[in-house]
């Protein structure tokens, strides 16, 4: 019988969300693991990716099981024409699981709903990038002890960035306020503030990236300006340097602030914050390895 795919953060329920943090916390302490002995996993990357697909892979490596994929789907028959369905339902037959990244939304739903084995969503244009939210709230987690009450503010392509959608839906669990610094042209869409209006989650949206916001803030999520998503790159010349955080606004920040990024980072984080102690987006990024084999556990049911 099909297990479950993993496609949106907003499939998932609280107690969904504290089970697999639960687990990420138990991978981390015992990251070697025989569970995917005899597995095969594919990693479909129809969009370049350092960070997703490579600890996705770590993760499977951790766990026993072995990969199959491709990182340029150029060198694949979608390159001769080959629809997505077709590709789907032929790595159905060879793998136990797929790892899917693709440019268009909605992809991985589609994806799932057409194969006979589960899909993980690694990121589908700019809607929604689950894998990335657990891991993004199990550093929470680990940073701030809790994920209840928190002040979140999210920084940079609030429009573009599907990191940002993805945790607007798995925080607002948890009783968040939202702070939202984008410039006009990258804001929030409507269906986001539709979303936290209809969960009665409070947010404020700026166009300055001041110490004002920064000052009252635990999270500091930066996100980068998704230049791959722009139609018009004189569009994206305008807005692409707009906010960039540097270690003097930090000064008078709270004590338990920490700083967030998905990576990669372009321009928006200066390099004389990596050495700040609130700096937190290399251990986040390796915090995606436990997260992950958290995730593939889960959907192959495996305990
Ligand atoms: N955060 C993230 O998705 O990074 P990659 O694009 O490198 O996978």
């Amino acid at each position: 019988m099909k297990k479950e795919s993993f496609v949106s953060i907003a499939d998932c329920s609280k107690d969904d969300i504290i089970r697999l943090i639960g687990k990420a916390e138990y991978f981390e302490q015992n990251p070697n693991q025989k569970l995917l002995e005899g597995k095969v996993c594919a990693t479909l990357f129809f969009e370049p990716s350092t960070r997703t697909r490579l600890s996705f892979e770590t993760a499977v490596n951790r766990l026993g099981g072995r990969i199959i994929g491709f990182t340029d789907a150029a060198t694949t028959s979608s390159s001769k024409g080959e629809i997505l369905k077709d590709t789907i339902k032929m790595v159905s037959n060879y793998a136990d699981l797929i790892i899917m990244r693709h440019h268009l939304e909605g992809a991985a739903r589609y994806a799932a709903e057409v194969s006979t084995i589960p899909i993980i969503n690694a990121g589908d244009g700019a809607n929604q990038h689950p894998s990335q939210t657990l891991l993004d709230m199990y550093s929470i987690y680990k940073t701030q002890g809790s994920l209840e009450n928190l002040q979140i503010t999210l920084v940079g392509d609030l429009k573009y960035g599907r990191t940002v959608h993805s945790l607007i839906s798995g925080m607002s669990h948890f009783n968040p306020t939202f702070h939202l610094v984008a410039p006009e042209e990258l804001r929030i869409p409507d269906i986001y503030k539709q979303f936290m209006e209809s969960h009665n989650i409070p947010y404020y949206e700026y166009c300055d990236f001041s110490e004002k916001v920064i000052n009252q803030s635990d999270i500091l999520y930066m996100t980068r300006v998704q230049r791959e998503r722009f139609t018009d790159l004189m569009e994206y010349e305008k807005v692409k340097n707009i906010y960039v955080l540097n270690n003097k606004m930090l000064d008078t920040c709270k004590e338990n602030l920490r700083i967030l990024h998905p990576l990669p980072r372009v321009n928006e984080i200066a390099y004389d914050v990596d050495d700040n102690p609130k700096a937190y987006y290399f251990e986040q990024a390796r915090n995606g390895i436990y997260a992950r084999q958290a995730i593939i556990c889960s959907v192959l049911e495996i305990e």
